[in-house]
């Protein structure tokens, strides 16, 4: 029987993209060196790299033009299409947190109330103000959400946190953990049989 070629989506750029390519190395498939940025077959198998935004992964895979994604559970619940997770990967653990300034009065969940947050997680942070009955104003930003406070465009931040370097530097504290995040290897509802293919080893 032919086998079809097997396409992965992974991260072009940033904290997931060199731990997915060594777990992709893991499982035994061979690469040779980049030409191409955004593309990158796989020497000893009928793969395929795809590097894309971490964001774009998940519809990657949902409109199946990878089969294979490699995606923070953060970036998954944000953009909710119906994935199925294969595997936790154990990698680029992290936390979604609400954050304010060091020298905020803020403590406590209620002092959210009437704030204005600035965050990349408008879908993850809506529905947990909505289900903690917290009325606040959500301002989307791409990037750079850190800065916010700083330049008065919010009062607090949602965002990721994983050493807390980028918060310290920005003056900021970690106030409430939203959600705990790492990277999850998903796949489409139906694309899980052409993944038989593969010799999953961890
Ligand atoms: C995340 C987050 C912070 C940083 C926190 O960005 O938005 O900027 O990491 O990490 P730290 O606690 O170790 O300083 P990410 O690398 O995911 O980039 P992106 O938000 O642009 O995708
Ligand atoms: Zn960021």
């Amino acid at each position: 029987m032919k086998k079809n070629k097997i396409v992965f989506a992974i991260q072009k750029q940033g904290r997931l993209k060199e731990d997915s390519m060594n777990y992709l190395r893991s499982m035994g498939l061979d690469f040779g060196s980049q030409q191409c940025e955004m593309r990158l077959k796989c020497t000893n198998a009928n793969v395929e790299v795809l590097f894309v935004r971490d964001d774009d992964i998940p519809v990657y895979v949902y409109r199946k033009v990878a089969d294979c994604g490699i995606v923070g559970a953060n970036v998954l619940a944000e953009k909710s299409f119906p994935l199925i997770t294969l595997r936790r990967l154990n990698f680029a653990l992290c936390k979604l947190f609400i954050a304010v300034p060091q020298n905020a009065a803020f403590a406590t969940l209620e002092d959210l109330n009437g704030l204005r947050i600035a965050t990349s997680y408008p879908k993850i942070l809506g529905e947990f103000l909505a289900q903690k009955a917290i009325k606040a104003s959500i301002t989307v930003l791409k990037g750079a959400v850190e800065l916010a406070p700083s330049l008065n465009l919010a009062d607090a931040i949602c965002d990721l946190v994983q050493s807390g370097k980028t918060l310290r530097e920005n003056g900021l504290k970690p106030l409430l953990p939203i959600m705990e995040s790492e990277a999850l290897l998903v796949c489409s509802t139906d694309s899980q049989q052409i993944l038989n293919q593969i010799n999953f080893t961890r």
